[in-house]
């Protein structure tokens, strides 16, 4: 059978997303004992034990199929952002918010602006739905350049992805430019402003910028906004995969005609409602990676290794005069696992999550060792 003729035309030529690999993997493919994990961005200490507990709780009712609107999990959420649950949505993972959104709005006319070295999962989506994405290059910095941004839409642009902070580079953009953004969009073939989906996977971490802005306050203003966050950061919940977002009631009223039901299963609707009251856990979190941080940028320094301030818990941090898939593969041998960032087109950068003390310290002592080798 020759799948390239039955298949859709803007599923032919997709690469599968390189997903980080697991410690298990590497302990059996290296036989290794200690390995540590610092690729994918998770939180080191955790879910929280008050978590853990309602997820205990939870267990023998597996059987069940979970609530298909997550009304608990909304209930909570609108309580915590003081915001009415018709303007909440939930899904399996910021992934999946992301392919409901081109799923209801992309056609193949449309084009859908995004960044370079932004997220990657935006422009698989936009492949997907076979539209055609509007790539502006970033500042010098390592920012995005919001201006340039607004400046690429047209008449024929259906959407923008703004991250805030960004992945893989942790720059963040500013209440200020971020304000100007929205004001400045053009109105497009539609009598509209483009709708902007505005990815807030680290919100928490990088909600310690003084100028950093809340996406919540622009949606009363702005009903081309949409915001999402995660729990599978700073709420330690990525094995669970469950998201959530915020939009006008229109545009959530048909998230949730095509999203698929039962979408965010059980156990993650439990804890996660349970992880969104546990401030407690969020503020030690920000608070590690604050701190080590500092740690890595100092180490960096003294290792003359340029990187890239992030306002997020993840650093890039140039491997230069190794190709970043050395570095990482050099690193994967002495048991810490990083991501090299071919597929941004960022092949002497390597990007490195924050982790405990005792694994920066690990990571760095092993960065000392193959400079050296
Ligand atoms: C910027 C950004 N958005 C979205 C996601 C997706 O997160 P998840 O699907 O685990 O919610 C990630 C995960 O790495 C991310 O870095």
């Amino acid at each position: 059978m020759n799948m390239q003729n039955i298949i859709r035309k803007a599923c032919d030529g997709f690469k599968p997303y390189v997903a980080g690999k697991s410690i298990g993997e590497i302990k059996r493919e290296y036989n290794l004992k200690e390995v540590v994990k610092l690729a994918s961005n998770e939180n080191p200490l955790g879910a929280s034990k008050k978590v853990l507990k309602t997820l205990r709780d939870n267990f023998d009712k597996v059987f069940f199929y979970p609530d298909s609107n997550s009304f608990d999990l909304k209930k909570s959420l609108s309580k915590r952002y003081r915001l009415p649950t018709g303007n909440i949505f939930t899904a399996a993972g910021g992934d999946e918010i992301i392919e409901l959104i081109a799923k209801l709005f992309f056609n193949p006319e449309d084009e859908i602006v995004i960044s370079k070295y932004s997220f990657i999962r935006y422009a698989m989506a936009v492949q997907l739905m076979g539209s055609k994405p509007v790539v502006v290059p970033m500042n010098e910095e390592f920012k995005y350049d919001l201006q340039a941004l607004a400046k690429a839409c047209n008449k024929n642009t259906k959407a923008i992805f703004v991250t805030n902070p960004n992945n893989p580079t942790g720059t963040y953009n500013a209440k200020k430019e971020f304000s100007a953004f929205l004001k400045d969009l053009p109105l497009n073939k539609f009598g509209v402003k483009p709708i902007v989906i505005l990815d807030e996977a680290y919100f928490e971490y990088a909600s310690l910028e003084k100028d950093y802005p809340d996406g919540l306050d622009y949606l009363k203003d702005n009903l081309n906004l949409i915001v999402f966050r995660t729990f599978s950061k700073i709420h330690g919940l990525a094995g669970l995969r469950v998201a959530y977002g915020f939009a006008s009631e229109k545009i959530v009223e048909y998230i949730e005609r095509i999203r698929p039901p039962f979408n965010v299963n059980l156990l993650a609707q439990a804890a996660a409602s349970a992880a969104i009251t546990d401030k407690a856990q969020v503020a030690r979190s920000q608070k590690l990676v604050a701190k080590e941080k500092l740690y890595l940028y100092k180490e960096f320094e003294k290792l003359g290794v340029k990187y890239v301030k992030s306002a997020a818990n993840f650093i890039l941090f140039k491997s230069f005069p190794l190709a970043g898939k050395n570095a990482f593969a050099k690193l994967l041998k002495e048991g810490v696992i990083v991501r090299a960032v071919d597929e941004y087109e960022l092949p002497d950068w390597v990007r490195v999550t924050v982790g405990l003390h005792k694994e920066n310290k690990l990571f760095i002592a092993k960065l000392k060792k193959i400079w050296k080798s």
